[in-house]
């Protein structure tokens, strides 16, 4: 049984052996594989595409959870313009760095000054009650060891009226205990995956109203082939994990 604690310390090192291979680009362990990033920074580890659902506005607050190189962060924050702010966290000092790098580049590129990376966890996040006006997640809640946690947090940071986009990987059954026991399989983001009724159901608990599914997609054998991990474990894992995104409001 693995504690909190050395769940954060396998994905820590996960994601930090990411970030300092990202220019080599060589494969990983990590969840989707490195793929170029939209903008800035050659690190994209993502399973859906959250900001393209989210109506975000000018003037908003967007707190991405588990923001990584900063993709979906450098998406975001010219569409909430100068006057809006995007706020980055992330756990592992070596995605902070290379966030802060591609942060002087998207600086240079757009002049906004609009965008903060913040160190933490997702299960405590580093920002005030009702700070943010919507939350978006890549990819990321997957490889939490408490998501009810996160997901009571990610209410507690957002403003009434505010909502989450997050895209996320699910299980549609249970896996056998030697893969969900595999530290490769869980920084793929799959062996952490919780049962998508478990999941939805977490969201749920922790007060958010009107939960919608914007996308969802199963893999099958062949789309896991691209990962060393996960293309070993192939014809166990068809059909058994969904890419998903969802929707849900912090009503008023
Ligand atoms: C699969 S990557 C996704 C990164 C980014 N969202 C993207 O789409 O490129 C997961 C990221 O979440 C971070 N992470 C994982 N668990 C976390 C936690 N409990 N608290 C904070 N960050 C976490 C990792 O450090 C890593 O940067």
């Amino acid at each position: 049984m693995k504690t909190h604690r050395s769940v954060h310390e396998l994905v820590r090192s996960a994601y930090g052996a990411a970030a300092k291979n990202s220019s080599s680009c060589c494969s990983s362990s990590c969840c989707g594989g490195p793929k170029p990033a939209a903008s800035e920074g050659e690190l994209g580890l993502s399973c859906g595409n959250p900001v393209a659902f989210s109506k975000i506005k000018k003037g908003m607050t967007v707190l991405d959870l588990g923001s990584g190189a900063g993709k979906d962060v450098f998406i975001a924050a010219p569409l909430t313009g100068p006057k809006g702010r995007v706020i980055g966290v992330d756990m592992t000092p070596e995605m902070l760095k290379l966030a802060a790098g591609n942060l002087l580049k998207f600086t240079a590129r757009t002049g906004l000054r609009n965008v903060e990376f913040r160190r933490g966890v997702i299960e405590k996040l580093p920002v005030r009650d009702g700070e943010a006006d919507l939350i978006i997640s890549n990819c990321v809640i997957n490889l939490s060891p408490d998501k009810p946690a996160v997901f009571r947090e990610a209410f507690r940071a957002l403003r009434p009226g505010g909502s989450i986009v997050v895209s996320d990987i699910v299980l549609n059954r249970e896996l056998p205990p030697a893969l969900k026991e595999h530290a490769g399989l869980y920084a793929a983001c799959v062996a952490g995956a919780q049962q998508r009724r478990e999941y939805l159901g977490a969201i749920k608990a922790a007060g958010f109203k009107g939960i919608k599914l914007l996308a969802d997609r199963t893999y099958r054998a062949a789309d896991l082939e691209l990962d060393p991990f996960t293309a070993k474990a192939g014809k166990t894992l068809d059909g058994a994990a969904s890419s998903i995104t969802v929707f849900a409001l912090k009503k008023k």
